[in-house]
C-alpha cells in the first residue's frame, strides 16, 4: 500500500472513494460541505432524515454518480464538536478505511484534516494514517482459507497545500511505520504458542536484526546460569521449552541517554502449579504482548535511524506445570542477587522482569521502561481503555505519558508509596513476588522496582490494553500491538533532546 499526500481536495481526487467527516447537529465541514453540493445536497438530506447522525465511527457510503471523480464518498461521524481530539479522529479514519477496504475499494483519499482546527497538521495526519494502517489489520493468520478482502492500494491525505507538502510526508512516514510496526506485534501476538516459543521469538528477534541492522544477542539456559539469572530460569522450569533472553542494541548518539525498552516474553502462561483456571486460559498466548512491542519498537526506531542509544531486552520462558516446576514457596536469587520466596507461580511476569531489569541496568541503561501484561488487578483498576503507569522518576513517568497520548495510547500513572513495600515483606527471603489482595498492579510496580535501584524507570501494565474481546468499527478483535507506538514516540523525544 501506498500512503501519500496531495494538495487535491476531495471533490478533485481520483480514486475509489473519498472520507469526509461531518459532527453531531452541527453544521457541515469544509470538505462534507464541497462533497455534499456536487451531490445535489445529498449529505445535508440523510442528515435531516437522521439517516446520518454523526455519531462517533458511523460510516455511511454513498455513490457519487459521476456528480465528482471519486465514485464512493464515506461520511464518517466525529461525534460532539466539542468533545472531538485525535482519538476520535483515529477512530473514525481507522473506521471507515475498513469499512470502504470491504467494500472493494482499492484507492481511498482522506479529507478529515480540518476536523481538528486546533491540532498540529503533523500531529492529524500521523494519526490519520497510523490508524488506517491498525484500522486495515485484519489477522486469520492461522485460517487454511483466508477469503480476505484485498489491501487497498493507496491511501491519500488530501487538502495539504505543496508547502506544506514535506513536513506532512514525513509526518506519513513515520506514522507509516508506527502503524506497520502496530501491526507486527499484534501479529506475533495473535500466532498461537504451539508456534511462538522463546526460541522462536529470539528467532524473530534475528530477523527484525537482519532487516534493519540491530545487534542482536541471545543468551540460552546455559549463559543465563552464569549469569545468575535464577528468576527466569526457575520460570521456565516446567516446560520443555528452555528460556531465552534476547538482546537487540542500536547505537546511538555518544553522550546521550541510553534508554532500554524491556518486555515481558511469557509465550504462555498457565501459571505454573498456581495453575490459572481453564476458562480464558487460551488468551494467555498474548503474555509476550510486552515482547512484541519491544521487539516491533526496536526495529521501527532502526528504520526511522532514531539517533538514540537504544536496547531491547526481552526474557522469553513459558509457564506451564510439570514434575520439574518451580513450586509455591521457593526461593531464587535473582540476576544481581536479591532472594525472592515464590507465593504463587503465577505472579511469574515479575520474576523474569527482575533478571532483564538488572541486567539491562548491568548493560549501561540510563533509563528504562518495561513494558508487560503484569496484573489481571490493572483490568480491574483501568479496564480496557488505559495501561498503568508506574515508575521512580516522576519527569520520565510522564515522558511516557505524553508519548502515549501522542500516538493514541491511553496511560494513566498508578502510584507507588512507600507504605505499599511492606506487603511483599518475607519472613525467609529479601522479599516474595505476591502481596495480597489489595493494589495489585501497585504491588507488582513495587516488586519491580527492588531491581531497578536509582536508575530512572517506567513500568507499563499493559494487562488490559494488549488484547480486545470485541471486533470493533476501527479494529478487530484479539492483540492491539499496545505500547509498540508508545515505545516508538518516546524513543523520538528522547532523540530529540529530552534527557
Ligand atoms: N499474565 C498474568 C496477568 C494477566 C491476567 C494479563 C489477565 C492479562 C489478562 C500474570 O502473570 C498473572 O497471572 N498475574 C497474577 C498476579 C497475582 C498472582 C499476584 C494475577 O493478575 O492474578
Ligand atoms: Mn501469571
Ligand atoms: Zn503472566
Amino acid at each position: 500500500m501506498e500512503t501519500r499526500v496531495s494538495s487535491e481536495s476531495a471533490t478533485q481526487y481520483e480514486g475509489d472513494a473519498v472520507v469526509v467527516g461531518v459532527f453531531e447537529n452541527a453544521p457541515l465541514l469544509g470538505a462534507a460541505s464541497d462533497v455534499d453540493s456536487r451531490l445535489e445536497r445529498m449529505v445535508q438530506r440523510l442528515i435531516d432524515s437522521r439517516e446520518i447522525r454523526g455519531k462517533p465511527c458511523e460510516v455511511t457510503i454513498v455513490h457519487t454518480f459521476g456528480r465528482m471523480p471519486a465514485a464512493r464518498a464515506a461520511i464518517v461521524g466525529l461525534g460532539k464538536s466539542a468533545e472531538a481530539d485525535l482519538f476520535t479522529l483515529r477512530r473514525a479514519a481507522g473506521a471507515a478505511a475498513r469499512m470502504l477496504r470491504d467494500r472493494g475499494c482499492r484507492r481511498v483519499g482522506f479529507a478529515l484534516l480540518e476536523a481538528l482546527p486546533g491540532t498540529r497538521r503533523e500531529q492529524s495526519v500521523r494519526a490519520i494514517v497510523e490508524a488506517v494502517y491498525v484500522g486495515l489489520y485484519q489477522g486469520g493468520e492461522r485460517k487454511s482459507e483466508r477469503g480476505l478482502p484485498d489491501d487497498l492500494d493507496e491511501v491519500c491525505l488530501l487538502g495539504i497545500a505543496d508547502e506544506h507538502g514535506e513536513s506532512a510526508a514525513q509526518a506519513v512516514q513515520s506514522a507509516r511505520i508506527g502503524g506497520e510496526a502496530t501491526n507486527y506485534a499484534r501479529r506475533l501476538v495473535n500466532l498461537p504458542a504451539n508456534e511462538v516459543t522463546p526460541s522462536w521469538l529470539a528467532e524473530q528477534a534475528i530477523e527484525v536484526g537482519a532487516r534493519t541492522g540491530l545487534e542482536v544477542q541471545v543468551l540460552e539456559p546455559e549463559q543465563l546460569r552464569e549469569l545468575g539469572m535464577g528468576a527466569l530460569l526457575a520460570v521456565a522450569r516446567g516446560s520443555e521449552q528452555p528460556a531465552r533472553l534476547i538482546v537487540l542494541r542500536r547505537r546511538g548518539r555518544e553522550g546521550g541517554p541510553r534508554v532500554a525498552f524491556v518486555g515481558k516474553g511469557l509465550t504462555f502462561d498457565s501459571g505454573g502449579i498456581s495453575i490459572k483456571p481453564a476458562d480464558k486460559m487460551h488468551v494467555m498466548k498474548s503474555d509476550m504482548a510486552g515482547a512484541a512491542a519491544v521487539l516491533a519498537a526496536m526495529g521501527a526506531a532502526a528504520e526511522l535511524k532514531i539517533d538514540l542509544d537504544l536496547m531491547g531486552v526481552i526474557p522469553a520462558a513459558e509457564n506451564l506445570p510439570s514434575g520439574r516446576a518451580y513450586r509455591p514457596g521457593d526461593v531464587l536469587t535473582a540476576f544481581g542477587g536479591k532472594t525472592i520466596e515464590v507465593i504463587s507461580t503465577d505472579a511469574e511476569g515479575r520474576l523474569i522482569l527482575a533478571d532483564a531489569l538488572g541486567y539491562a541496568k548491568h548493560l549501561g541503561a540510563t533509563h528504562l521502561v518495561d513494558v508487560a501484561t503484569l496484573t489481571g488487578a490493572c483490568i480491574i483498576a483501568l479496564g480496557y481503555v488505559a495501561a498503568g503507569v508506574m515508575g521512580n522518576d516522576s519527569e520520565f513517568v510522564e515522558a511516557v505519558i505524553s508519548a502515549g497520548e501522542r500516538v493514541g495510547e491511553r496511560m494513566w500513572r498508578l502510584p507507588l508509596f512507600p507504605e505499599y513495600r511492606p506487603q511483599l515483606d518475607s519472613p525467609i527471603a529479601d522479599l516474595k513476588n505476591v502481596g495480597g489482595r489489595p493494589a495489585g498492579t501497585i504491588i507488582g510496580g513495587c516488586f519491580l522496582r527492588e531491581f531497578v535501584g536509582e536508575t530512572s524507570w517506567a513500568h507499563i501494565d499493559i494487562a488490559g490494553t494488549s488484547w480486545s474481546e470485541q471486533n470493533e468499527p476501527h479494529q478487530i478483535e484479539g492483540a492491539t500491538g499496545a505500547a509498540t507506538r508508545t515505545l516508538l514516540a518516546l524513543a523520538e523525544r528522547m532523540a530529540g533532546g529530552m534527557s
